[in-house]
């Protein structure tokens, strides 16, 4: 046979490597940590198997476990003492983030990156306070669990809970914070609140695009968030639309986004590739809670090899366009690179 062409060539063992256009370093990942200031014990969470709830006091050894595998970066998840419909726990100077906080950076090299919601502290579960006409017990035991509203969440009023709970992150030490509501204008009045305060070198990296996702169910266990009643689609996207994912992008870019993050990321590998290239930011994509469940569950049933799955999914997303990833793959993928 005459053949000009013959790719196979540079699939040879020794020349693989250099032809590869795509690498995954543990530098590249975020290990997501949920701290429990209800327990006094490390409590597993069984829909993401290897992953835990973490009391305070071991918040530490834990972080300490992560950076042994060569993570560098963390994203810490807090579950408080207490909820109200306010969510007032998540801006408390003795709350669960910000004791973690206090304890990790002053104990590790870890850079600490904070998730910045409201929906771990609302009784309610919703990522801020409520509409109006939904306020009080018994307006929302009325709109019961099939609760359509054609609003839920008072966008302007959780805007300054956001401001106090980011202040209170960075004095507590937050490397950088990560709003994750969806709530438009957050990236603007976190930048001004920060600035204000003193903290102009603490980045945020914007939940730029996230979804409207079945793929948060095992977090939503992990983290104790589930909405009471009704859902999130009145301030996540919605799942059809790609063309408002760089819109909602350009608006965190021109609020003073630093980083752009994608969520969930694999059903969402053309949203990641679009914004990569849309814009100069970086790009991180979260790998979230149902696309680990999912992986766990099938080599649990010996039908895929986890190892492979795991270090594919992440390289995949790398060349879909992201360079950062929030992945609870991270310690495992990282030990073997
Ligand atoms: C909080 C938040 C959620 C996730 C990250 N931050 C839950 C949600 O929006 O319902 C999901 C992460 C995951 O599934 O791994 N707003």
């Amino acid at each position: 046979m005459d053949l000009t062409h013959r790719p196979r060539r540079l699939r040879q063992d020794r020349v693989r490597g250099l032809v590869s256009e795509t690498s995954l370093a543990p530098a590249d990942l975020i290990a997501p940590v949920f701290v429990d200031a209800t327990t006094h014990e490390r409590v597993p969470i069984e829909s993401m198997p290897g992953h835990e709830r973490v009391p305070t006091g071991e918040i530490v050894a834990r972080v300490e476990e992560i950076l042994e595998t060569g993570v560098e970066a963390v994203m810490l998840f807090g579950i408080p003492t207490s909820k109200d419909p306010e969510g007032t726990r998540a801006w408390a100077d003795d709350g669960v983030v910000q004791e973690a906080l206090r304890r990790i950076t002053s104990e590790t090299d870890a850079y600490v990156i904070t998730d910045v919601c409201l929906c771990e502290y609302t009784d309610h579960g919703h990522c801020g306070p409520l509409e109006e006409e939904l306020r009080g017990e018994s307006a929302v035991a009325e709109a019961g669990p099939a609760c359509e509203p054609t609003t839920t969440v008072d966008n302007d009023a959780t805007l300054a809970a956001l401001e106090k709970i980011v202040t209170s992150h960075a004095r507590a030490g937050a490397d950088m914070v990560a709003p994750s509501g969806m709530m438009d204008g957050m990236v603007g009045i976190i930048r001004d609140a920060l600035d204000r305060e003193g903290f102009e070198h603490v980045p945020i990296m914007s939940y730029a695009a996230k979804y409207e996702s079945a793929f948060y169910g095992p977090f939503r266990d992990a983290a104790d968030g589930a909405p009471a009643f009704g859902n999130r689609r009145h301030y996540q996207m919605d799942p059809a639309n790609s063309r408002e994912a760089l819109r909602e992008v350009r608006l965190d870019a021109e609020q003073g986004a630093d980083v752009m993050m994608v969520k969930p990321a694999l059903p969402y590998l053309d949203i990641v590739s679009a914004v990569r290239r849309e814009f100069d930011h970086p790009v991180a994509a979260y790998n979230v809670s149902g696309e680990y469940a999912m992986l766990h569950a099938a080599a649990e049933k010996g039908w895929l090899e986890l190892e492979e799955v795991a270090a594919e999914s992440l390289l995949s997303i790398k060349r879909a366009g992201a360079d950062l990833i929030l992945t609870y793959f991270a310690e495992d993928v990282a030990a073997r690179l």
